[in-house]
């Protein structure tokens, strides 16, 4: 009797423990959801913009040979850091490639930003294309489109370590006379 008594006291005190344990994990799961796995999109702002090399060549081919270096901070807003590896970045106009720019291997650390520089190589090859790049130069507003493919891993707090592929599409509009730019993106990140 004394020994079921106390058989069903300590099966409730187990009871007990085991439910508010069970109840701790799902709040921290929950918590878990809304902060750490919950994706918020990374903001980029541009820096700085530097001429590296500028060339024209008219003859044989019209050809203008330009070269910007740029520095651009990535912040992150979310719990996981994303490693990527060596990638390039594609920047078109009208619907055409205009420049491309290397993207070292690198670590997007988790809330926090990361500086990446790098040369913005400029294919104007085709003099309708500059054409049209200064046709618009003069109406004052360039629009233009980037994509970018990063592979790398994404780890949450050294816990979740996985492949991530991660796609951005970006229109970007560079307003000539205030030199400002105003881009809005479109991530989608692969796990
Ligand atoms: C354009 O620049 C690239 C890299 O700097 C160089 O390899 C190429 O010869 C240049 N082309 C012309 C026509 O100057
Ligand atoms: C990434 O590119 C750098 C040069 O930009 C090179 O030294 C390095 O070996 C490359 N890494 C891989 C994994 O290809
Ligand atoms: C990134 O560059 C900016 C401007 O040059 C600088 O203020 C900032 O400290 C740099 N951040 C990192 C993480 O290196
Ligand atoms: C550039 O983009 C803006 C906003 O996306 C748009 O309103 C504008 O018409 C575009 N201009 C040209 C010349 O395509
Ligand atoms: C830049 O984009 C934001 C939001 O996409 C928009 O509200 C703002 O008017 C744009 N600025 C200019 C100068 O077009």
């Amino acid at each position: 009797m004394a020994c079921c008594m106390r058989c069903s006291k300590r099966m409730k005190i187990c009871c007990g423990v085991t439910a508010a344990i069970v109840i701790l994990l799902v709040v921290i799961l929950v918590i878990l959801i809304f902060t750490v796995f919950k994706q918020k999109d990374p903001t980029v702002t541009l820096q700085s913009v530097k001429v590296k090399e500028a060339s024209l060549v008219v003859f044989p081919v019209e050809v203008i040979n330009v070269s910007l270096g740029i520095l651009l901070t990535v912040e992150n807003p979310n719990y996981g850091s994303f490693s990527y590896h060596n990638s390039t970045a594609y920047l078109n106009y009208r619907g055409k490639l205009l420049a491309t720019a290397p993207l070292h291997e690198d670590t997007l650390p988790a809330r926090g930003s990361l500086n990446i520089s790098t040369t913005l190589n400029f294919y104007a090859d085709d003099i309708m294309k500059v054409l049209d790049l200064v046709a618009d130069l003069v109406k004052g507003v360039i629009n233009f489109t980037s994509t970018t493919t990063l592979e790398g891993r994404v780890k949450v707090l050294n816990l979740f370590k996985k492949k991530a592929t991660s796609s951005s599409f970006c229109d970007i509009s560079v307003f000539v006379h205030d030199k400002s730019v105003n881009s809005t993106c479109e991530i989608d990140v692969k796990l």
